[in-house]
């Protein structure tokens, strides 16, 4: 057993390929087909591993020799004050802003804005001293952008770099108060030899980036990008050594974009930010339901809102559907930040629930503003658009819709209604459609908006449509 292990440290020591899965790092002395970890298929990567200490050593951060088992009740509970970032939807999603010595991973696709929100963090937080160091962009890029988003500060500085040793030690004589890495991908640390962005560097060099954060208390951020084809490949294996994982989302052609905690070891997860990109930088949008619902005089066929909750806020958004007869054999179905499958599935339910003839219709659904939805509170407005749309019969404007739809037609309650009702009321909205069943206990004489309990597919579109 001893003899073993012996031979596996030795063995990580030298020079040697090894296989890593890219879905969640998973390490193999052999190609495997899936991952025995994650059950993927296909994600292995071979990669040169040499390193001047085992790997797994690495890993025990925070480890000294003092250390020992303590009653919970010992340990000084660590109520500090957390950094303000002067950014309100990122102090939101961070849990009311940044907790000393935490290391936060923001991964996100190319060119959604990464750069430009942590750039533009760290030109507001004077007088804290910040540290950005880059390796994607040269100094003068950076300075074109800090330009645009047009802030001069003195305590923020650039320092365009890969090599962790380089920065540990420009870390050390600067003594930032926050540093950002942009991005987790091009650092590499000299301990392994695989090429930056390698499942191995990325793996160590967080590591290293996360002992420095522990040992001086001071807060990293890492930038991570996220492959094109939706697999997060590096920031993955990464989720479970940072302390929290935000994720920057949208449509690149519309301008709104979504940030939000998948992980959060010091606030709620599933917090979310909103956005919009401008010319000089990224707007913090607190009134995300004002912007999200088109400005319409005129009533179009086709379009209902949803009220979702996102995070811990109820917003207002617009579902848009078009029902047209399918031009060839196939209809064609498809959902712009809708799931499919929910599309498809709540198509069958009209068809087979409630008798409407949807099956050779070709549907395209679509949520405004370029935003994705998953809150199964906007089926409800999802149907009421497509059936909108499909018998030509424009909604009244003043409607919103929160329920979910079951596979028997049925609709079901939903989390938070009151805050979902209350958040139509205070726009201004008239009349709001729930499920029947989640109206127990609610005092709804506080609310000057009507609220329509429905139960089933067929009563519901009867109602909407008298
Ligand atoms: P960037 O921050 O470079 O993305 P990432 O770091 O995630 O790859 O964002 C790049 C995009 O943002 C680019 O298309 C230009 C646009 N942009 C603006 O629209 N306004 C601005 O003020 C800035 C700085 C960038
Ligand atoms: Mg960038």
């Amino acid at each position: 057993m001893i003899a073993t292990f012996v031979g596996y440290v030795c063995m990580i020591m030298k020079t040697k390929t090894l296989f890593f899965c890219r879905n969640c790092g998973n390490e193999s002395p052999k190609w495997i087909g899936k991952c025995p970890a994650c059950g993927e298929w296909n994600t292995y990567v071979e990669e040169t591993v040499a390193t001047g200490k085992p790997l797994r050593h690495s890993q025990n951060v925070g480890k000294s020799p003092a250390a020992r088992p303590l009653p919970v009740k010992e340990i000084e509970s660590e109520n500090e004050a957390r950094i303000d970032l002067h950014n309100s939807e990122l102090n939101r999603v961070l849990g009311g802003g940044l907790v000393p010595g935490s290391l936060i991973l923001a991964g996100g696709e190319p060119g959604i804005g990464k750069s430009t929100l942590l750039l533009q963090v760290a030109l507001r937080l004077s007088p804290l001293k910040v540290l950005y160091v880059s390796g994607e962009e040269s100094n003068r890029q950076i300075r074109m952008r800090a330009d645009r988003i047009g802030i001069a500060n003195e305590n923020c500085f650039i320092f365009t770099e890969t090599d962790t040793r380089e920065i540990a030690r420009h870390f050390e004589q600067l003594k930032p108060d926050i540093v950002v890495i942009d991005s987790i991908q091009t650092l590499a640390t000299p301990q392994v030899e695989a090429s930056a962005g390698s499942i191995s560097q990325i793996r160590e060099s967080a590591a290293e980036m996360n002992r420095l954060a522990k040992s001086t208390n001071v807060p990293f951020i890492l930038i991570g990008h996220i492959t094109k084809d939706g697999s997060i490949a590096g920031p993955k294996i990464l989720e479970h050594m940072v302390d929290a994982v935000l994720q920057f989302e949208g449509d690149r052609h519309y301008g709104f974009r979504i940030l939000r905690a998948i992980k959060n070891r010091f606030g709620p997860a599933s917090e979310l930010g909103i956005f919009e990109m401008r010319d000089n930088g990224l707007r913090e949008v607190e009134n995300p339901s004002e912007i999200l619902l088109s400005q319409r005089e005129t009533q179009v066929s086709g379009v209902a809102i949803a009220a979702i909750v996102e995070g811990l806020r109820p917003i207002l958004i617009e579902t848009q559907a078009l029902v047209s007869t399918a031009a060839y054999g196939t209809p064609q179905r498809s959902g712009t930040g809708f799931d499919l499958r929910r599309l498809n599935m709540l198509l069958a339910v009209l068809e087979k629930r409630a008798g409407f003839r949807l099956a050779t219709k070709d549907v395209f659904l679509n949520i405004a503003g370029g935003l994705r939805v998953d809150d199964p509170a906007s089926d409800l407005a999802v149907i009421a658009a497509i059936l909108s749309s499909a018998n030509d019969q424009a909604l009244d404007t003043q409607t919103v819709f929160a329920a979910e739809v079951g596979l028997s037609g049925e609709i079901r309650a939903v989390n938070r209604i009151e805050a979902r009702i209350s958040e139509a009321d205070k726009l201004g909205f008239e009349r709001i459609f729930v499920s029947k069943y989640g109206l127990k206990g609610l005092d709804l004489t506080k609310y000057r908006i009507r609220v329509e309990p429905v139960t089933n597919v067929g009563e519901f579109w009867a109602k909407l449509s008298r």
